[in-house]
């Protein structure tokens, strides 16, 4: 093969500890936004269950997803930012939206608690519109949020930092193990 393609997928690859974490993310976050409809239109009978399910996965997103953040704050983001200053603005943002999300996940948390301490359906019409909402709108955000990634500190990450740049990242990163 020749040795500049090779060169490309290896760098192609650097980014991809983040890029598994993201499809996983998507995956979870469809079928989290799936349980909040389920939860608005299967009705009382299957709210016990479907509460049970959401909390599943919130519980991977308190984990799994905060800890990537966490990976992106303390050491990509600076790191981008150090090496290539164009795109402090972006990360700025990404800031931003990583709280959103945070604070998303954390409302939606507090509403499932609140279900699960009262199953009574009707009284809790409003709760379970708001939490269908809510959902619609940490999947929407996730979404945009991962696709700007990808086209900018990912991009970023494979193609515009130095080989040697990009060996100190992966060592620095190592620590989360990120998949
Ligand atoms: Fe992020
Ligand atoms: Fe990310």
């Amino acid at each position: 093969m020749d040795i500049g393609i090779q060169e490309q997928k290896k760098k192609a690859g650097s980014g991809s500890c983040f890029q598994k974490d993201h499809q996983e993310f998507l995956q979870k976050s469809e079928s989290l936004h799936q349980v909040f409809k389920n939860i608005c239109y299967e009705g009382k009978l299957l709210l016990g269950r479907n509460l049970r399910r959401a909390g599943c996965l919130l519980q991977f997103f308190e984990t799994r997803f905060v800890k990537h953040l966490e990976a992106e704050e303390k050491v990509l983001y600076p790191f981008i930012e150090t090496h290539i200053p164009r795109y402090a603005s972006v990360i700025l943002f990404f800031h931003r939206e990583h709280k959103d999300l945070q604070e998303t996940l954390g409302e939606l948390r507090q509403i499932v608690e609140k279900l699960q301490g009262n199953q009574n359906y009707l009284r809790n019409k409003k709760l379970i519109e708001t939490i269908q909402w809510k959902g619609a709108y940490f999947n929407h955000l996730l979404r945009s949020h991962i696709k700007t990634e990808v086209e900018t500190v990912l991009y970023a990450f494979d193609r515009e930092l130095r080989r040697e740049e990009r060996q100190e990242l992966l060592e620095e990163l190592r620590q989360y193990q990120l998949h």
